[in-house]
């Protein structure tokens, strides 16, 4: 079979990274890594979810929990979305909730929802890769987005139509971003809000790590700082352009798959029809489990996630400071899972990835894949969440040692 001949034009922009061959190699056990930004199993409330099941599946409930349902969501896991919104100052009720199959599952669909081929998206350099790949498939065109540049919104508009469309919606990593482990600060999310006001443009808003903040004070999210002006005049949550994008992944369990959307009634309404034509609806049973734990033991859980990964954090920092050559730059996180290294110009993350495969056994990511402009070589990025400290202590040090000898 020629696969060639039928394939469709995106599939072109649908690759798999070469990286991710070198990847392979972590399950090998003597590979100190750094590179996979997911949570420790250990740390995983394996019990409550055991109850949470077999309550799931007593008599009585077992019906509801293997039949289909609805695409929007499990109605006690949106009330709870709701209230839990609500506490991050996006007040919202659970029209505004629909549940998705893990955030990714919401980047596919808001992809889908706005993005037609040479439309513009606006990202971060560098940006979530899995984010570039959920979008690349509707075949956009990606421009820089960085609050601080000062270009107007005839630019980036003008920029768009040259590329053959429209600036759709920015997209925007806020909490401890994957991959850089840095915050957005709320100058710059005020003028992200006014440059999308003035491109009538939508925000994608990508809270994933929001829970995880171990130090420093909370930024509110663009939702809650757009709802906050729309409220001077009356307006709501009904009125904004941002959707907020959470994920369970990161504080209770990725392998269950939910994730939930938050927005204006109108915008959850046509991702409803999408997740219909998609795949019906998220699977039931995993969110009534979802819903029992998070409205049992959501905060104390997540309180002692904080103290494990921000020990994690404060270790990687410490042996960074001691074991990093001059010319070594990296971020400061305020919570999450990443640190993001800068090396020397000269150096590339890819090419000291192979090496440091080879001789040093340490594993990472390198940095070029969240640039959409390819840009970035001389990037890395570490995770610190399932490293303990000695494989920290050691693993830096090697490193270390690696760069250094370059
Ligand atoms: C920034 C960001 N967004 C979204 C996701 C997708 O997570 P999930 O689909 O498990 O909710 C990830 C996963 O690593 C992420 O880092």
């Amino acid at each position: 079979m020629q696969w060639e001949q039928v394939l469709a034009p995106r599939m072109g922009r649908m690759k798999a990274s070469e990286i991710r061959e070198l990847l392979k190699l972590l399950d090998q056990p003597d590979i100190i890594s750094f590179a996979g930004g997911i949570p420790d199993p250990a740390l995983f409330p394996v019990a409550a979810f055991q109850g949470a099941l077999t309550a799931a599946l007593a008599p009585g409930k077992a019906d509801a929990a293997l039949q289909y349902s609805v695409s929007e969501g499990y109605l006690p896991l949106r009330q709870w979305l709701a209230a839990h919104m609500t506490g991050l100052g996006i007040p919202c009720g659970v029209d505004n909730i629909l549940i998705t199959s893990g955030s990714q599952q919401a980047l596919d669909y808001l992809g889908k929802l706005m993005i037609g081929t040479g439309d513009t998206v606006l990202v971060n350099w560098p940006t979530y890769m899995g984010a570039l790949g959920a979008f690349n498939a509707y075949e956009p065109v990606y421009d820089r987005l960085d609050p601080r540049d000062n270009r107007g919104a005839a630019e980036y508009t003008a920029k768009a139509a040259e590329a053959g469309g429209r600036v759709k919606f920015a997209y925007l990593s806020v909490d401890f971003a994957n991959p850089t482990g840095e915050t957005i600060p709320r100058a710059d999310r005020e003028r992200v809000l006014d440059l999308a006001d003035d491109l009538g443009a939508a925000i994608v808003e990508d809270a994933a790590y929001q829970a995880l903040r171990f130090d420093g004070e909370a930024v509110p999210p663009i939702l809650a700082l757009e709802i906050a002006r729309k409220a001077k005049t009356g307006g709501s949550i009904e009125d904004c352009r941002t959707i907020y994008c959470g994920s369970f992944s990161k504080t209770l369990a990725p392998g269950l798959r939910v994730g939930w959307v938050c927005a204006a009634s109108p915008v959850i309404g046509r991702l409803v029809l999408m997740k219909q034509a998609a795949d019906l609806h998220s699977s039931t049973l995993n969110q009534m489990a979802i819903a029992d734990v998070a409205a049992n033991l959501f905060e104390s859980h997540v309180a002692g996630l904080r103290e494990v990964y921000k020990a994690r954090r404060d270790h990687m920092l410490a042996a960074l400071s001691r074991e990093m050559p001059k010319g070594v730059s990296w971020t400061r996180p305020e919570g999450g899972m990443f640190v993001w290294i800068t090396l020397p110009e000269t150096m590339d993350g890819a090419a000291l990835l192979a090496r440091s495969l080879e001789t040093e056994r340490v594993a990472f990511v390198p940095g070029r894949a969240f640039f959409a402009d390819g840009s970035g070589g001389n990037t890395i990025r570490l995770s610190f969440s399932r490293a303990d400290e000695a494989a920290i202590d050691e693993g830096i040090r090697r490193l270390g040692r690696l760069i250094a000898a370059d």
